[in-house]
């Protein structure tokens, strides 16, 4: 049966980003049986036995107490699991000296649903037909947010500047506020820090001048932290989470070991809340309350903020310590190439300055040597104008062991050297 889309309809049953190249990558998985890949695309995150383990412990408590009927047999409220609601507010009070009432906060089934949410909400066109776009202000970002806009021409991005150490083959992407316009017809502003995927973290000085700029035009700001400390607190630099009148903090827990139960959290001014609120009793009544249920012991006992610190955080740390390691060694030291700056998530972002062959073409190339990554031109959505630096990056995952790392990285730095030469000899 092929029925007639409505243009909504024809629009989300388009895969958008990065979800578009797993499609080919799942393929080559396939296609190529017996050949070993290095697949460093992955955004899943690794199971880690003492993450996985907290959750076992907090599903035998819940099991063990008599809440359970009232957690998986019954309907709940659309804002979310009370008891997990209060744990989230007591845990921010205290730990960050806030005063939070379960009015500030939605929990939400995953963190992509809040963004969907929000970018329909706040964006999009108003009942007098005007324009409210949905900015991000520094591109590439999270390539999720191509497809939370029902309406895709309000969605737009903007170029950072680029603060490069040719020396050390380091880079940093900066908000470039020379251009950045935030005005009237902005409808909210979303950004990820630590950002997926270039592990960039914006400086609290950056968010400050973001949220500013928002708060001039009454306009809310996202800051997506679902890389962000408290939990799972995937920053390799230090970061204080920003809040703030306009400031919607969104969190997720499925770096923190629950992608599969789908927990999003939302901390913000109680008017946006029940915006936001409204929209999902329409759209789905509430988000379950299993996963919610456990993530409430582990955040009362503080068990989730250590572990996120003391195992999930130096996990991925390390990782990125051989990627990079590896790639100072193995890569030829007059290419331009750059890495950026690991920051922080689960990701390290590559840049070869006036690659010869598109982002593409190269992970084509490094597929032909078993090595796979994501290319870089599918996160910059919203960012309509040409810019050839979209098309000279790759995203590569921290979730392989450390000799995959090594040993991909080894592999890319040959293909990259080939690349150049080749251009250079038929230059
Ligand atoms: C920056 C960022 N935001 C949001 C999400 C969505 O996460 P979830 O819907 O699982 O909470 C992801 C997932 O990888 C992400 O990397």
């Amino acid at each position: 049966m092929n029925p007639a889309l409505s243009q909504i309809g024809a629009q989300m049953s388009h895969l958008t980003g990065v979800r578009a190249i797993m499609k080919d990558i799942i393929e080559t998985l396939r296609a190529g049986e017996g050949q070993q890949f290095i697949n460093l695309s992955a955004g899943n995150p690794l199971i880690l036995p003492q993450v996985e383990q907290l959750w076992r412990d907090c599903t035998a408590q819940l099991l063990a107490s008599s809440e359970y009927g009232e957690v998986v047999c019954r309907y709940g409220s659309s804002q979310g699991y009370a008891p997990f609601i209060k744990a989230i507010a007591n845990d921010f009070n205290q730990r960050y000296g806030l005063n939070l009432t379960e009015r500030n906060i939605l929990i939400t089934p995953g963190s992509q649903t809040l963004y969907f949410y929000a970018a329909n909400a706040f964006g999009g066109y108003t009942s007098s037909g005007e324009l409210k776009k949905i900015v991000l202000p520094l591109s590439p970002d999270y390539t999720g947010y191509g497809g939370v806009c029902l309406v895709p021409e309000a969605l737009i991005a903007y170029k950072p500047t680029l603060d490069i150490d040719a020396e050390a083959h380091k880079f940093k992407y900066r908000p470039d506020f020379s251009q950045l316009s935030i005005s009237e017809d902005t409808g909210c502003i979303i950004f990820s820090r630590p950002c997926n995927p270039t592990g960039n973290v914006l400086t609290d000085d950056e968010v400050k001048k973001i949220a500013e700029l928002g708060a001039s035009f009454n306009v809310p700001v996202l800051i997506d932290s679902a890389y962000a400390p408290p939990f799972p607190s995937l920053n390799f630099t230090p970061m204080t989470p920003i809040f703030g009148q306009n400031i919607l903090h969104c969190m997720s827990l499925s770096k923190a070991g629950l992608p599969g139960e789908r927990i999003g959290i939302a901390i913000g001014d109680k008017q946006l809340i029940h915006v936001l609120e409204c929209f999902q009793t329409n759209a789905c009544l509430h988000p379950s309350r299993y996963g919610q249920a456990i993530a409430a012991y582990a955040v009362n006992s503080g068990e989730l903020a250590a572990i996120s610190e003391n195992v999930i955080r130096p996990f991925y740390q390390n990782k990125f310590t051989v990627l990079e390691d590896t790639l100072f060694e193995a890569m030829p030291k007059d290419l331009p190439w750059f890495l950026h700056r690991g920051e922080g998530a689960i990701f390290a972002w590559l840049w070869l300055e006036d690659l010869p062959i598109t982002d593409w073409e190269f992970y084509q190339e490094l597929k032909q040597v078993g090595v796979i990554v994501v290319p870089g031109s599918t996160f910059f959505p919203g960012l309509n104008q040409e810019w050839a630096h979209k098309h000279q990056c790759c995203r590569i995952s921290l979730t392989g062991s450390d000799e995959e790392i090594a040993t991909g990285m080894q592999r890319l730095a040959k293909v990259a050297q080939k690349v150049y030469q080749y251009s250079a000899v038929s230059a």
